[in-house]
């Protein structure tokens, strides 16, 4: 099934990459649900100002009712469910910290949102996906999954999970014609990398110079990536991630 008319929730669309992900795919004409903390209302009101179908629903990924709760409602109200993007994750709001002296709170706080917040939408939309024949799950996770970053282990360890579910998901739910693939960005100027000044300042320009594309890199240039696993294109690609950095270095 191509996007025109088909049901699509982003977690973490109130902003950053996931507004710039359900702003294209209710372009492409899908009826888009910004499920967000803080914020989704506001959103998708912004987009519905534009002739977009975008609604909004207040949920925390790591809440296993509010979780089921907005799935039910998304189900309920649009008849189906055919697109997840699990965008929401906690990184620009991290205090980076040696790996001494970070704490098991740090580590649960991280993971309770950058993985279980994932295992748990992906469990609640599974009964609506089969009931529709089918769907797509398409993970964020981040480049540094793959080459590492000081200071920032638990949250480097919380993206390779969110790989490995990906492969897990997509062996475990084909047969359901569930396809699970994952993007992974590089270093992006987000909403939230935008409010958090050191970041700005120690790592914009480092991760410039590490690409080969020597530009920053923003949420535009994700939507085409999260567009494809989400749309017909990709019909028989499942358990992938596809890497968008504009061509790191390392
Ligand atoms: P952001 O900070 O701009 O926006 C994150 C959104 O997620 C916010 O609207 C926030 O309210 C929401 N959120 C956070 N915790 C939540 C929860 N428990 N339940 C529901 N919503 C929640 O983030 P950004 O930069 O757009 O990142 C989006 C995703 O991309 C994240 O998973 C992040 O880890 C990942 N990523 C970001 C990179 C970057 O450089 N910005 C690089 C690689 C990956």
């Amino acid at each position: 099934m191509g996007l025109q008319g088909s049901v699509a929730i982003v977690t973490g669309a109130a902003i950053g990459i996931g507004f710039a992900a359900a702003e294209r795919l209710a372009e492409r004409g899908a009826r888009v649900v910004i499920a967000d903390r803080s914020g989704a209302e506001e959103a998708a009101s912004r987009l519905a100002a534009r002739d977009l179908q975008v609604t909004g629903v207040a949920l925390d990924v790591s809440s296993p009712e509010q979780v089921s709760a907005a799935v039910q409602a998304t189900e309920s109200r649009h008849g189906r469910i055919d697109v997840l993007v699990n965008n929401a994750g906690i990184y620009s709001t991290l205090e980076p910290k040696p790996f001494e002296q970070l704490t098991p709170q740090e580590w649960r706080q991280v993971f309770d949102v950058n993985v279980i917040g994932v295992f748990l939408m992906c469990q609640a939309v599974l009964p609506a996906f089969q009931r529709a024949g089918g769907g797509r799950i398409v993970n964020i996770s981040s480049g540094v999954a793959f080459k590492g970053n000081p200071w920032m282990a638990h949250y480097v360890a919380s993206k390779g999970a969110v790989i490995s579910l990906t492969r897990a998901l997509a062996t475990e739910l084909g047969r359901y014609q569930i396809l699970v693939n994952s993007v992974a960005p590089g270093f992006t100027l987000s909403d939230g990398v935008h409010r958090n000044p050191t970041l700005v300042e120690g790592v914009r320009e480092p991760s410039m110079r590490n690409r080969v594309l020597a530009r920053d890199m923003t949420p535009a240039d994700l939507v085409g990536a999260i567009e494809f696993f989400a749309d017909a294109q990709s019909a028989f690609i499942t358990g992938q991630t596809l890497v968008v950095d504009g061509g790191a270095y390392f």
